[in-house]
């Protein structure tokens, strides 16, 4: 039972007891048309739907999509819960989303308490409201407050929602308490059942406008675009022809590939921190974190900590770098108050009384777990460990931020490898969401455990790895820009691949990220990685030349763009040293159509990431997924690499990078993971379903 019926009194009541987020899954569904239809029979003179546990309904039950709907369907289950002749009142806490919001609508009365959140986020699932959402709220709100609501997906708090009349009152105290008293209010009033079907359609807004403006914001994505058709539809036909045409909408995006994408997206960031390995180990206790290099990464490692409540004590080489690096923080910290992310209060209180910077390294000795983020150098990086080693307290943890480095040569210089890991932040570390939590070869479990404890509380997404160069993400990378690489020596355009990789869905292709980032690391990163390289590796000097040049991108004003405050234009330097090279090389323009490099970019990315998976680096295709999409722009309706290359088909994917392996067998080597599951006719779901099971 999930759904609990009730009488007190003249009042029926519908407990919804499914946790944890009370989803509207068949036996909800089925138990409010049950209540509804028994409180009407059995002469009660309200009925109060709430939610018992921490909310409301949060949703449709995600895990029932992609299979055969069940009846009741939730639309029907809104209506039945409308068509009551005995009032029906809502009374919300917690999150009422989705579905959720669309069985309130369908009720008669709404009331909530101070702290509770409402929204439409089927956008981030690749759909659109299902339950007569797109019909209701519109008639409630208007056509342009709904469109918002649906198309960004965005939550709002119980305020606005009184404000846009979405709700009728806002009140303090238990839900059960709260919709007792409405209820006991109305029927004093004898008020009647007041259906949202019922209520007249606003006059028609410029509806081409607002889909010009979402498909500009949604880069690709469908749902939000069909959303606005749907509330169009409100305008054109009658309440039960406009559930149909959203019925239709919705099922039609069911379908898509975007839908899948994005679901595997959503679980995929509940699942990836889950361990099997960690169950029951407790992590270390953290209160002082300790931050050795207060640069890029540095600061934005110290502020991500000062704005969980962490104390930090940041150590820089000098008293000025030590003065600089407390500026950057004041800086993104100033960056957080204005966005209204702190108050001021918390505001001072990080900066005067729970930051500290110094020069010398014994201001660490009571720092639980320490973060280097120096020099991408390994004997800076052994220097700095040889010195942690005699600093830290027993048990603290030694972390390092590198980003290519050996994690276990690192360990190695210390006398406790079992205290080290990695910790791979991005850049800019107070905004990125990904943190990459490397785990060496003799790093203890219960350190691994504080990594992802350290990650929850700073609100990132944490993702398992082992060493290797470049871990997940970086590796990755490197693979799919050396592919970047070798199609501009066969005839591409940096501007031309930036454009079809945009066109895919990131937000930028990846030259301008290289400008962005800074086209000295790469450089730094070819130059460190020259000894190591095969003979029969492609390397272009182009983009050597550019940095000789001087031209490190975005904050030098020119890479392979030119930079004029935001405008940015092609750097007319960059195709005459692109031809000169081919010319030197005796290379012909191969005529890449957008498709062709579509095609051999994301080969290269999925190849690389099943020789990752094969050799155990990640544990989970679904790590692979979450690495890029929350460290490397992939679009989230993509739902990452691998999922990306279930949906088209791994047969086709091995046969293409056979075919790119006739003209380069050294770079296009199938992955032996890959060619394992085609040959067994598996894919990376599979994968991730045993791992899971
Ligand atoms: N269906 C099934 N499972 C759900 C779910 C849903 N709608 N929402 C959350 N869950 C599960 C999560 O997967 C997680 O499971 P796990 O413990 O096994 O990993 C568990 O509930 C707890 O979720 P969170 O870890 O996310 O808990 P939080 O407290 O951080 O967040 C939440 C709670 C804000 C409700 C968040 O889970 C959320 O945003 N859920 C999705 C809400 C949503 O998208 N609703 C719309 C669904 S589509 C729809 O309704 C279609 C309709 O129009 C027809
Ligand atoms: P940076 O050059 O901006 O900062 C390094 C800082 O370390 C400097 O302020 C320097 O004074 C200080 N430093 C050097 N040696 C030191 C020592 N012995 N003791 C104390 N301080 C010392 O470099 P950035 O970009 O912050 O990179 C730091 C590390 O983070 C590198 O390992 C890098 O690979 C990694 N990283 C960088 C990313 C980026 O996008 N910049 C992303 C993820 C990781």
């Amino acid at each position: 039972m999930t759904i609990h019926y009730e009488r007190q009194g003249d009042i029926a009541v519908l407990k919804a007891d499914n946790p944890p987020v009370n989803a509207l899954g068949q036996t909800v569904r089925q138990g409010l048309v049950d209540g509804v239809a028994r409180a009407n029979e059995d002469g009660a003179k309200a009925i109060v739907i709430y939610g018992e546990g921490r909310t409301w309904f949060a949703g449709a039950d995600i895990r029932e999509f992609g299979k055969t709907p069940l009846e009741p369907y939730l639309p029907d289950v809104c209506n039945i819960v409308e068509a009551s002749a005995v009032p029906v009142i809502a009374a919300m806490h917690g999150t009422a989303l989705g579905g959720g919001l669309e069985v309130a609508l369908g009720c008669h009365y709404r009331v909530a308490v101070p702290t509770a959140k409402m929204g439409l986020p089927e956008v981030h699932l690749g759909l659109i409201p299902g339950a007569g959402a797109t019909q209701r709220l519109p008639r409630l709100i208007g056509h342009a407050a709904a469109i918002d609501m649906m198309t960004s997906g965005r939550p709002i708090g119980a305020d606005k929602a009184l404000t846009l009349g979405i709700i009728d009152k806002i009140e303090t105290g238990d839900p059960l308490e709260i919709g007792l008293a409405y209820a006991q209010e109305l029927i004093g009033q004898n008020a009647q059942v007041r259906p949202v079907s019922a209520l007249p359609v606003p006059d028609a807004i410029d509806f081409d406008a607002a889909r010009d403006a979402v498909r500009k914001k949604s880069r690709g994505q469908i749902s939000p675009v069909v959303a606005v058709d749907a509330v169009e539809a409100a305008t054109r036909m009658d309440f039960s022809e406009g559930l149909a045409e959203e019925r239709r909408l919705f099922m039609e995006l069911m379908k898509t590939d975007q839908r899948q994408g994005m679901i595997h997206a959503f679980f995929g960031e509940r699942q990836v921190s889950k361990l099997p390995e960690l169950q029951g180990v407790a992590p270390r206790d953290v209160a002082e974190i300790g931050v050795i290099g207060g640069g890029t990464m540095g600061a934005g490692i110290a502020t991500a900590a000062l704005l969980s409540g962490l104390h930090v004590v940041l150590i820089e080489m000098t008293a000025e770098a030590a003065e600089a690096a407390k500026g950057r923080i004041a800086g993104n910290l100033s960056g957080a108050l204005k966005r209204g992310k702190i108050e001021q209060d918390k505001h001072d209180h990080i900066l005067n009384d729970a930051l500290t910077c110094a020069t010398d390294y014994v201001a660490l000795s009571n720092a639980d777990l320490i973060i280097e983020a120096v020099f991408e150098n390994m004997d800076v990086k052994k220097e700095v460990f040889g010195k942690l080693d005699t600093v830290a307290k027993a048990g603290a943890i030694l972390a390092s931020n590198t980003s290519y480095l050996n994690v276990d040569e690192i360990a190695a210089s210390t006398s406790r490898p079992a205290d080290v890991i990695g910790l791979h932040f991005f850049s800019p570390a107070h905004v990125m969401k990904l943190l990459e939590v490397v785990v060496g070869k003799e790093t203890a479990p219960d350190v691994v455990a504080t990594g992802f404890a350290l990650g929850k509380r700073l609100g990132k997404i944490s993702v398992r790895s082992g060493v290797c160069d470049g871990f997940i993400g970086n590796r990755i990378l490197n693979t799919y820009r050396s592919c970047a690489d070798h199609l501009i020596l066969d005839g591409a355009s940096p501007y031309q691949i930036d454009k079809v990789m945009e066109g895919f869905g990131f937000a930028m292709g990846p030259f301008a990220v290289s400008d962005l980032a800074g086209l000295d690391i790469g450089w730094a990163n070819r130059k460190r990685l020259a000894p190591t390289r095969d003979a029969r590796e492609r390397v272009p000097t182009y983009a050597d030349k550019l940095c000789e040049d001087g031209h490190f991108g975005q904050k030098t004003g020119r890479g392979y763009y030119v930079y004029d405050g935001r405008a940015k234009s092609p750097n007319p330097d960059v195709m005459p040293l692109i031809q000169a090279e081919r010319a030197e090389l005796g290379l012909t323009d191969k005529g890449y159509s957008d498709d062709q490099i579509l095609r051999r970019y994301m080969a290269a990315m999925v190849n690389e990431a099943a020789k990752i998976l094969g050799e155990g680096i990640a544990r989970r295709p679904l790590d692979v997924d979450m690495v890029l999409l929350f460290g490397y722009g992939f679009p989230r309706y993509n739902g990452g690499p691998l999922k990306w290359a279930d949906l088209q088909g791994l047969p086709a994917l091995l046969e293409d990078i056979r075919s790119f392996a006739q003209e380069d067998a050294y770079f296009w080597q199938p992955a032996p993971l890959l060619e394992q599951l085609v040959a067994e006719g598996r894919n990376f779901e599979d994968l991730n379903k045993e791992a899971a099971a």
